[in-house]
């Protein structure tokens, strides 16, 4: 057993209207169901606020946004600085999700820019990383994620790369329905741990989460969690029905 706290996340994308919005964390607020694990949900922007009221008065959810600039301030018309996100209570963004690296041409630079300066205003990112398909078919995904950690996530200094949770979500497995099987998620999870290991250290690899992603629902959580390396889900589909999100959670302990 590890002492690293489970996470269980709900990426909403582009998802819902206020209403919907309203009507799922009231449900996850009312629900008196415990939670042995950290929980986060990321919804749009425009809900951030309310979202963050919400979650206030249950004092058991977290929130984080989507996206970030990669700089503080200035003349950058749509974008939404990490300064400004810390500044609505906003306490995690996710960075690097293959969404934005396939869509908005996000290359490694660019998300080591997002990491660093979403740590320099105290939001914790969420660095997605995971193959498309065509990789995973070659094999190569080990040498296909190392480069997106080195090019990225490992431009953090030793004092910084703590404060981040890792999500591996294997492109194909995303919106597919078809979930990286309990091995290979508990492969790649010690393979990224191991590179974190020998770039940082053993005892900072030890401490960092490493969060599951891709078609995780409540018929396959519970095996995927049970891997020593994986310490929760970045959920996407299933975090939009709250029953489906609560049993989820229900399964991370
Ligand atoms: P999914 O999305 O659970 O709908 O596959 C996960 C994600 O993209 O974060």
């Amino acid at each position: 057993m590890n002492r690293r706290k489970k996470i269980v996340a709900g990426n909403w994308k582009m998802n819902l209207n206020s209403q919907q919005v309203l009507k799922l964390m009231q449900a996850l607020n009312r629900s008196e169901q415990e939670f042995d694990c950290d929980v986060i949900v990321f919804p749009p922007f425009v809900y951030l606020v309310d979202v963050i009221d919400f979650a206030n008065g249950g004092g058991r959810i977290s929130v984080g946004a989507q996206n970030c600039a990669a700089t503080e301030n200035g003349a950058y018309t749509g974008e939404v600085s990490p300064a400004q996100l810390a500044d609505i209570g906003v306490e995690y963004v996710l960075i690097g999700h293959s969404e934005r690296r396939i869509y908005y041409n996000e290359n490694h630079s660019f998300i080591a820019d997002k990491l660093k300066c979403s740590l320099a205003n105290n939001l914790r990112p969420v660095f997605c990383c995971g193959e498309p398909q065509i990789v995973r078919e070659a094999g190569e995904q080990l040498t296909y994620v190392k480069q997106q950690l080195v090019e990225s996530l490992f431009t953090l200094k030793t004092e910084e790369i703590g404060q981040v949770i890792v999500a591996y979500e294997p492109v194909w497995a995303i919106g597919t329905g078809l979930n990286a099987s309990a091995e290979q998620a508990q492969e790649m999870h010690t393979f990224i741990r191991h590179q974190i290991a020998e770039h940082y250290s053993l005892a900072i690899a030890n401490e960092i989460q490493i969060l599951y992603g891709g078609s995780c629902k409540p018929g396959n959580a519970a095996e995927l969690f049970a891997c020593h390396d994986v310490d929760g889900g970045l959920i996407g589909g299933a975090s939009l029905i709250a029953e489906d999100f609560l049993n989820i959670i229900s399964l991370a302990h």
